[in-house]
């Protein structure tokens, strides 16, 4: 009988030893302590024995059963601490590792100078103001002196919803529709925003940007648009731009001019970017057309004023020496990321 209960120790301790897994172990636990397992069959035979044999067999049972279970409960423990470990390892995550790069993006070229640009105004006193891109052609053409049949607007062909309504072709209709909310008062403003002209190639675009500047006030003249555009072009374009006015025509100004700074390429010299002059064209300008401060509801024996639009396409261009416009809309983010 002993020789069976070593046997039966050993193959069981063995079987638990093996064993991968709680289910299994607790059919090895039924299968040898169970009531109807296989030691209890051993003990049944006890009763064979003679009498003074039963109490020593009856205490070597009694340590089998208790090494049984001291060999599943152990092995139960470490079962329970290999899956442990083995969900440790799966959730294991490396602090050290590089995160994973969210797609930030940046803004717009155009959004960028347009805000560049708006900054500098506010930092020479003038406010933003924003108006609609659909126009009326009153505040497009008739309240700045361009009539139905000026030949102005050959220039400014745009996209008509009808006679009286069109997508405004300049910012220039927010000079009349600012100062007829503000009169009498003093104007500094700029507008900014969209504009749209049946035009399409390198260096113009169906829509574009514009920066219009508008001051009015008592005893404005040429030599505050001077100061004010010399302050601007050097903010942006570097402290060593001069500019310069030559004499041009726009029917909303008299006198009016275009503005071009020295060539921030070449210094002046002459370069290609300049086209060999040293000079390179950036806006138009004038004091405001009596008859406009007039049709706004100002005097013009008060009051005068000036007032300059530019394109922020042609801003950006020069400044980020882009060679074709349309690359600015075509939303390539190989060009994009550039900037
Ligand atoms: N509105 C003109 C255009 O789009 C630009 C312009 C010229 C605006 C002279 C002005 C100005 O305010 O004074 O071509």
């Amino acid at each position: 009988m002993r020789d069976q209960l070593q046997a039966l120790e050993k193959q069981a301790l063995q079987a638990v030893g093996a064993a991968t897994s709680l289910e299994e172990l607790n059919s090895l636990r039924v299968r040898y302590l169970g009531k109807k397992g296989e030691l209890t069959a051993i003990l049944r035979g006890m009763a064979q024995l003679p009498g003074e044999e039963r109490p020593i067999i009856g205490q070597l049972a009694n340590e089998l059963r208790d090494r049984l279970e001291q060999g599943l409960a152990d092995k139960i423990a470490s079962l329970a601490a290999a899956a442990k470990q083995a969900q440790l390892a799966a959730e294991e995550i490396d602090i050290t590792l590089p995160g994973k790069a969210f797609p930030v993006g940046h803004q717009h070229l155009i959004t960028r100078t347009l805000e560049e640009i708006q900054n500098i105004f506010l930092g020479l006193g003038f406010n933003v103001v924003t108006g609609p891109e659909v126009e009326t052609d009153y505040y497009n053409f008739e309240a700045l002196n361009v009539p139905a049949d000026h030949p102005a607007r050959d220039m400014q062909d745009s996209f008509y919803f009808g006679p009286e309504l069109l997508l405004r072709t300049h910012t220039s209709p927010m000079q009349v529709r600012t100062m007829e909310q503000l009169r009498p008062k003093p104007v500094r403003i700029i507008a900014a925003g969209r504009v749209y002209r049946r035009d399409d190639d390198a260096t113009h675009s169906p829509m574009f940007h514009q920066v219009e500047g508008l001051a009015v006030d008592a005893n404005i003249t040429l030599a505050d648009l001077k100061g004010v555009l010399l302050a601007f072009a050097q903010a942006i374009f570097g402290a060593e731009r001069q500019i310069r006015l030559r004499p041009s025509f726009f029917p909303f100004t008299e006198p009016s001019a275009e503005v071009d700074i020295s060539c921030f390429l070449c210094g002046g010299a002459g370069c290609s970017l300049c086209k060999g002059s040293g000079w390179l064209e950036i806006l138009g300008s004038g004091m405001v057309h009596p008859r406009v401060l007039q049709l706004s509801g100002y005097d013009p024996e008060q009051v005068s004023g000036f007032a300059f639009g530019m394109g922020v396409e042609r801003i950006a261009m020069l400044k980020y020496g882009l060679d074709d416009l349309r690359h600015l809309f075509t939303n390539d983010m190989r060009f994009l990321r550039q900037f």
